[in-house]
């Protein structure tokens, strides 16, 4: 360090009456900020289109595209709307989308989930016909379909857990079947990738990879998606089965579970309150990780930006590659057409 003389100290005395000594710092981490090819050169993260999966929202008949108000940008549609969506999707050169099904009626055994004619059955056929590159993810859940809006069978007002593994593995049969590249069970019933895998398995489907959505909070995020998949439920809420946004430990035993049950990746869910859990997830296994950027975080996101709050590219941008750096090699969002279409430019 250099010395400071007795002149430099008597000025500073002068000046504040305190003595401030000089300071030079040995090592300068701006060195390696000075300039722009300087940073691109070290930066640790990179977000890339491939890893981002795009989600529909489905609704039965034709020509309906109807804006989901809370989710600027984001429609329910038919498939023939879907289908030109998809083109769009592919051209920005996004590989995979997420479908979630709107049936025109529901019931308390979620007929529509696994009906060879449900909507996500049909949605994912008219996608593989026309667009077989673009993966097709299934979202294998009961409450879209049930009557009381719960993600499992209720029985005197409880989710029981063991009858709901029958019509989950039964879903994603009847989602392999129709051409799903990747099952996702998104229910939270215990024992579900055990059953879906063996029901994938005897039915001929051994090859169609389970992301398994792991540790799935129980999260006032999600508020904006039950509006867009009119899933909301009728009573209760889904606190018994989706996991207490405070317990970190329960996570990764959640994780583990699905891994020892045969899940292929593990989703971390809402993403952006959860970073710790995508990290230690990260360092538990060596299994891809999905986190999902929800409907509420998103929405938060495109309000800020609405009201010129934020700059709406660059904090979305900071969001995805926080959720990557953190440890997730696969992002679910809703802002993915927009960050391809940055990323392209
Ligand atoms: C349904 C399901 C939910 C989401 C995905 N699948 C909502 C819920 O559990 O109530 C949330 C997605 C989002 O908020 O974007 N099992
Ligand atoms: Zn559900």
């Amino acid at each position: 360090m250099k010395e400071t003389t007795t002149a430099e100290r008597s000025q500073g005395r002068k000046a504040s009456g305190f003595e401030i000594p000089r300071v030079t710092p040995d090592m300068r981490m701006r060195r390696l900020r000075s300039k722009a090819p300087l940073r691109a050169m070290i930066r640790e993260t990179h977000l890339r289109t491939e890893q981002l999966i795009y989600p529909f929202f489905v609704v039965e008949g034709k020509g309906i595209k109807t804006p989901i108000k809370s989710m600027p940008g984001i429609h329910q549609q038919s498939i023939d709307q879907m289908l030109k969506e998809a083109e769009e999707v592919a051209n920005l050169g996004l590989s995979s989308v997420l479908l979630f099904g709107i049936p025109q009626n529901k019931d308390s055994q979620a007929t529509g989930a696994w009906h060879e004619d449900g909507i996500v059955q049909q949605a994912t056929r008219e996608l593989k016909k026309r667009f077989p590159e673009l993966m097709v993810v299934a979202d294998t859940c009961l409450c879209e379909y049930m009557d009381h809006g719960h993600c499992g069978i209720v029985h005197d007002g409880t989710v029981l857990n063991d009858p709901s593994l029958e019509i989950l593995a039964r879903t994603s049969v009847s989602q392999a079947a129709a051409g799903a590249d990747i099952i996702a069970p998104s229910d939270m019933m215990d024992g579900r990738i055990a059953a879906i895998r063996e029901a994938l398995n005897v039915n001929g489907f051994e090859n169609v990879p389970i992301m398994a959505y792991s540790a799935k909070y129980a999260s006032g995020l999600y508020g904006p998606f039950r509006e867009a998949a009119e899933s909301a439920p009728q009573f209760g809420d889904r606190t018994s089965y989706q996991m207490d946004p405070a317990n970190g430990r329960e996570a990764l035993r959640e994780i583990e579970l699905d891994i020892e049950e045969g899940a292929d990746i593990v989703m971390v869910k809402p993403a952006l309150p959860y970073l710790d859990i995508i990290s230690q997830a990260r360092a538990l296994t060596k299994l891809p990780i999905a986190a999902y950027n929800v409907s509420g975080e998103y929405s938060m996101v495109k309000a800020a930006a609405a009201n010129g709050w934020i700059d709406e590219k660059r904090v979305v941008l900071e969001c995805l590659t926080g959720i990557t750096r953190a440890g997730a090699d696969i992002i679910i969002t809703y802002h993915a057409k927009d960050v391809a279409s940055w990323l392209k430019n």
